[in-house]
């Protein structure tokens, strides 16, 4: 990835530094100089035109055009810009040029003016050490901030609740909310002069005159710290969806990826940079210049791989296609330029500023207009795509018709990114970012929430989540990182029942499911880790670790990030930007599609064949899952004869434990029970009116209350429940203190033997019973 740049032989504004520049479209930019002019620059006829020529007295310093989109509505109103000068005022002014309210802001100069994201607000920082609010109409609202240095950079936060401003070499963060705690920081060994914060990801951006930019989070937690320039860092800015960021210096303009790193370095003739600004779409990137310039950017060379397949954006409107296997190259044109793209199960999506094309094959693509030209997010499953621009979310099928558009309370969608969001053939999940904790679930096909309609809400914040994608929409499974970069997993489908949420991972930095099956790949603690089959742990959590796949990660350079997991192919970009990749065995995907299919003698072979403890974990999972009890048997001996014996001889003779139950529920119950699902157990042994049973589980887990309710309940094995209680205190050396046992021990004589006698008896009625069904069963299927 590289940024092209543009810069006219001569300077427009003549002489005289440039200091702000303002993007109205993706194709017309305002700059302002010393020279008083606003000059408008309209990047399709290439034209640059003078707007107005302002008062001798204005000096322009800052500009910022009030916002667009408002939580995805259109603004009404007129679009006006601020403008902020040396003179200590702030100017309000349209977009002909004509300015409609100057406002004495500060003593000294206005450094930074910049409306927040519902353009309720303005913010004004000042030379004076000064921070105030006003009104949209330019009413002083309060003072947020006095100090005793000049305040070089302000931005909002991602919720305008928020401000981040400089003070020296210090960065300082402070809510609205008077009574809200502020975060401060040393950032820079020189004075800071340029901040930025950006709304997709929360993370920000500083520069100083120590040379150096640096990325932090919202906690001021240092992300990247640049090594240092030749001169101060005098302007720099995110993208709009957050994945790049630029920078610039004294001749230097500098596109780096958001976990720092640098892309590209360019060294154009232009003083410093002291202002960068992004079209909203992203597309385009300004420049204010020191000497009189405007310098215009775009980026180019942007790769996208899938399987055999490398396409890289050579040109705004044009791509290449190249197929790894022949070397066989297309070309795709494009009316417009290029805004997103995405390349996954054999489709490419492709958002132009006005038109959506969706290629399956590289010569006849299907195309459909967008309403709104800033798609900021292209999701991919293997049945339908998900489309995200300023106003909202829309599933379209791969023939370009629209599926569905979920909205939900406080929805907006220019600030969803790939890590909170997830779509599957089904499902749509979004973290909600008014409640990090909640996750938002969708039926894709309705746009409607799922089930009842309750999110789901995990006890820590949610960072980031994705959606399995392979098997039945009923058994869809969420994977999760949250704060704490612990990885969690649970069903999104689950029946009004509040859903298991269990924890299969931890130090969990980056994380992708495989596309033909579900299988997660992901970075623990520094070690490229496979969870084989993270499902088991719903079925034998002690399976889990046994199911793992873990390659020491020191092949790897700093914070790799997993880009995607197909076949079996892993593709990491590691922390110095370039692409590596790893490669995870066939036999895992392939035990999936045994197990899903049911074909358990292939399924034996194959973990015979691959001699791998790891994947006869796995068969041993999925055969209890599936309720195949003699390919479990085997699976779990197989794992037993390597690993310590106390354990898995527990496992293999619980096996046999189950087998021997007199009925196919008790059997069921029994798994359930094994998976620890024990109301799902009782209520199975209850439907099959084997009621002795259901007391008999509460019995074994010491469930004395739920056994002595349903003793009760249905009139029968009072007794026994007390007996075994009282057997159970006697061993312990207790005294009852329990009224309800109390009050019932006092009419009920324990009779061991007339209870051995009842248990004996209600077990030779389940085998008959049992036995008479098989029957009528074998005669039904042989008629
Ligand atoms: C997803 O949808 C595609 C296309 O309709 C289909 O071929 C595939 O089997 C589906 N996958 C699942 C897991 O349902």
């Amino acid at each position: 990835m590289r940024l092209k740049t543009t810069l006219l032989k001569e300077p427009k504004h003549i002489l005289f530094m440039v200091s702000c520049v303002g993007w109205t479209t993706a194709d017309e930019l305002y700059s302002c100089s010393e020279d008083h002019q606003i000059l408008k620059w309209n990047l399709l006829t290439s034209e640059t035109s003078l707007v107005v020529k302002l008062q001798e007295d204005i000096y322009p310093i800052d500009l910022h055009w009030f916002p667009k989109t408002v939580s995805g509505k259109k603004q009404t109103q007129a679009e006006i810009f601020v403008l902020t000068s040396t003179d200590g005022k702030f100017h309000l002014a349209s977009k002909i040029g004509r300015i409609e309210k100057s406002v004495e802001a500060h003593k000294g100069a206005v450094l930074a003016g910049r409306w927040n994201y519902d353009g309720t607000a303005l913010i004004t920082a000042g030379e004076d050490g000064q921070i105030k609010i006003w009104s949209k109409s330019g009413m002083l609202r309060s003072t947020l901030a006095s100090q005793g240095s000049p305040v070089y950079s302000v931005a909002w936060g991602p919720d305008s609740d928020r401000i981040l401003y400089t003070s020296g070499r210090q960065l300082i963060i402070k809510p609205l909310q008077p009574s809200a705690k502020v975060i401060q920081w040393k950032a820079h060994d020189g004075v800071v002069l340029k901040v930025d914060w950006n709304s997709v990801h929360d993370l920000i951006l500083s520069g100083g005159e120590d040379c150096k930019y640096k990325v932090w989070d919202s906690f001021g937690r240092l992300l990247h710290s640049s090594s240092s320039h030749d001169y101060p860092i005098t302007s720099l800015s995110w993208a709009p969806d957050g994945e790049v960021f630029a920078v610039g210096s004294f001749n230097t303009l500098r596109l780096c990826d958001k976990t720092g790193w640098s892309y590209a370095l360019e060294k154009p003739n232009t003083g410093s940079v002291f202002s960068l600004a992004w079209s909203a779409d992203g597309t385009q990137l300004a420049g204010a210049c020191g000497n009189g310039h405007v310098i215009f950017a775009h980026v180019v060379e942007q790769h996208w791989e899938w399987k055999n397949f490398v396409i890289t954006l050579t040109k705004r409107r044009t791509m290449q296609v190249r197929n790894v296997l022949n070397d066989a190259v297309d070309v795709l044109e494009f009316r417009d330029r290029v805004i997103k793209a995405s390349l996954a199960y054999g489709h490419l999506v492709v958002a132009t500023s006005l038109q959506c094309y969706v290629y399956k094959n590289w010569n006849t693509p299907l195309i459909f207009d967008l309403k709104e030209g800033t798609v900021s997010l292209i999701l991919q499953a293997e049945k339908h795509f998900l489309l995200v621009d300023g106003a909202g979310l829309y599933i379209f099928s791969y023939e370009g018709r629209l599926i569905s558009s979920p909205k939900f309370p406080g929805m907006r969608a220019d600030i969803l990114n790939a890590q909170c969001v997830s779509l599957s053939n089904d499902t749509i999940a979004i973290r909600d970012k008014s409640d990090e904790k909640v996750i938002l679930l969708f039926d894709a096909l309705t746009g409607k929430a799922l089930g009842d309609g309750k999110p789901l809400t995990h006890k820590l914040e949610v960072v980031e989540i994705a959606l399995d994608q392979c098997g039945p929409s009923t058994e869809r499974k969420i994977a999760l990182i949250d704060k704490n970069r612990d990885l969690y997993l649970t069903s999104v489908r689950h029946l009004g029942r509040e859903p298991k949420i269990c924890k299969i991972g931890s130090m969990v930095h980056s994380m992708a499911w495989n596309d033909a099956a579900n299988i997660l790949c992901g970075i623990q603690d520094n070690q490229f880790t496979v969870w084989y089959y993270p499902s088991v742990v719903f079925t034998d959590k002690e399976l889990l670790p046994k199911t793992l796949y873990i390659k020491d990660g020191s092949e790897f350079s700093r914070a790799p990030h997993i880009l995607n997991y197909v076949g079996t192919k892993v593709t990491l970009r590691q922390g110095d930007g370039s692409l590596v990749y790893s490669s995870v065995l066939p036999y895992p995907a392939l035990l999936h599609e045994y197990s899903t299919s049911a074909r358990w003698e292939d399924a034996l072979r194959l973990c015979r064949f691959a001699k791998d403890q790891s994947l006869w974990a796995c068969l041993a999972g999925m055969a209890m899952a599936n309720r195949e009890l003699t390919t479990a048997e085997m699976a779990y001996a197989a794992i037993g004869e390597t690993n310590t014996p106390t354990t898995e001889f527990i496992d293999t003779s619980y096996i046999n434990f189950i087998k021997e139950q007199p009925s196919k529920e008790s059997s069921l119950a029994h798994m359930l029970m094994f998976s620890g699902q024990v109301q799902e157990a009782e209520a199975t042994l209850l439907q099959a009116a084997l009621i002795y049973q259901a007391i008999q589980i509460n019995i074994d887990l010491f469930n004395w209350e739920r056994a002595l309710e349903l003793a009760v309940k249905h009139k029968t094995h009072v007794d026994t429940v007390l007996a075994y209680r009282e057997k159970f205190l006697q061993k312990f050396g207790r005294k009852e203190t329990n009224k309800r046992f109390l009050q019932y021990s006092e009419g009920v004589e324990v009779d061991w033997e007339k209870i051995q006698a009842k248990i004996e008896m209600e077990l030779s009625k389940e085998r008959e019973k049992a036995a008479s069904l098989s029957v009528r069963s074998s005669v039904t299927s042989r008629r």
